[in-house]
């Protein structure tokens, strides 16, 4: 059947005879990149060289920061041979402010690598760009596909996302989520330039289908192939990382008690609420019995007991399981860690971290 002619849009990036009758992916998406693309100086005239700085300096640092490092960069060291033959220390230099200076220092190193061994030339071979110090995955793909035009795909957390709502796809395994993301592009990916296909991804991910609540579908070049969108539940997907397990610990609280004094001790001075000031604990939730046997091995004589109660405690990575009882003794033991403090004295002498609060309150 013969194609019908369609109003022509000038464009530079996308074989139209190939598609005729419909937009596909690839050309919804190159058509997109050709009119809505960033502008940035590494895209104006993108040299392995030029590609390999900029992939280096976007690692950490935001696109509109490295605009000018790159620039300034490119002015002192217009050449790989420039930069291989300079010292670390202006390298270091240049990079002030950018963070992450390993970063510089790899460039320096790959850069007189690249002098001796690939004779000037940044290499294009996967397995000589994965040798050169601060080379990975992530950014030998990168090159690969933006300065040569190689058929890969560079993932990153931007197309992860962009990838789980056009497939509607969870994966708690980001290695695996990796894969189904590069393996879903790759088929995408027919005969577009991969430079421009993944420069596009890439923008697509900070311009449109942004995080959180944010994507802008009505904007999205993608949206006809956009499960997600299909179904209006973009807002599901990626799906929130699972809160970190917390560890949990379990402790017996200890109000021990020798007239109107209290006894406290001083935690070690490091880890956990360093050198801060608790009542005695005795690992694990110790029964009524179990408490009256620790406290007669420290020959602590007991007049009495009473339960003050269960609690829980959350820190950042770890939980407290508490409870704890109050008892009155007898005679004041000799153990030198106890400390023992009038009650109206450790209200305003000592800080009890507030893990503790429940049965300093019952007391004070
Ligand atoms: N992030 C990393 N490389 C990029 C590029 N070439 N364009 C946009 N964002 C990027
Ligand atoms: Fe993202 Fe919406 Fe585009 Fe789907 S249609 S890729 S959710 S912006």
């Amino acid at each position: 059947m013969p194609a019908k002619a369609s109003a022509k849009r000038p464009d530079p990036f996308v074989d139209e005879k190939a598609y005729p009758f419909l937009m596909s992916f690839e050309n919804e998406l190159l058509h997109w990149y050709d009119q809505y693309r960033r502008h940035m100086p590494w895209r104006e005239d993108p040299t392995p060289y030029h590609v390999y700085l900029s992939e280096i300096m976007l690692q950490q640092t935001q696109v509109d920061t490295v605009r000018s490092y790159y620039l300034r960069f490119l002015k002192r060291f217009p050449t790989l041979k420039d930069l291989a033959e300079s010292d670390e220390e202006e390298v270091l230099k240049l990079w002030e402010g950018l963070g992450y200076y390993s970063r510089g220092r790899n460039l320096h190193k790959a850069a007189i690598a690249i002098e001796k061994d690939f004779h000037g030339e940044v290499p294009m071979a996967k397995s000589d760009l994965l040798s050169l110090p601060g080379i990975g995955e992530y950014t030998s793909k990168a090159i690969r596909s933006i300065a040569f035009h190689q058929k890969e795909i560079a993932v990153d957390g931007n197309l992860i996302r962009v990838f789980s709502r056009l497939d509607e796809r969870k994966e708690e395994n980001l290695e695996k989520m990796k894969g189904f993301c590069e393996g879903y592009f790759l088929d995408k990916l027919q005969q577009g330039d991969p430079s421009h296909f993944n420069q596009a991804l890439m923008d697509l991910g900070e311009m449109v289908c942004l995080p959180k609540g944010l994507p802008l579908c009505e904007e999205c070049p993608l949206k006809g192939f956009c499960q997600a969108a299909k179904d209006g539940t973009m807002l599901d997907y990626p799906p929130a990382k699972k809160a970190k397990e917390k560890r949990q610990e379990s402790w017996t609280v200890l109000v021990l008690f020798y007239g109107d004094e209290v006894a406290i001790e001083k935690r070690k001075d490091e880890g956990l609420l360093a050198s801060l000031y608790q009542f005695p604990l005795l690992e694990g939730k110790k029964m009524e019995a179990e408490v009256l046997a620790a406290l007669k091995e420290k020959n602590a004589l007991v007049d009495s007991l009473e339960f003050l109660g269960e609690t829980e405690h959350v820190f950042s990575h770890l939980i407290w399981d508490l409870q704890g009882y109050r008892i009155s003794l007898k005679e004041k033991p000799t153990q030198p860690n106890l400390l023992w403090v009038k009650v109206k004295e450790l209200k305003k002498t000592y800080a009890i971290p507030s893990a503790f609060a429940f049965y300093r309150k019952k007391i004070l």
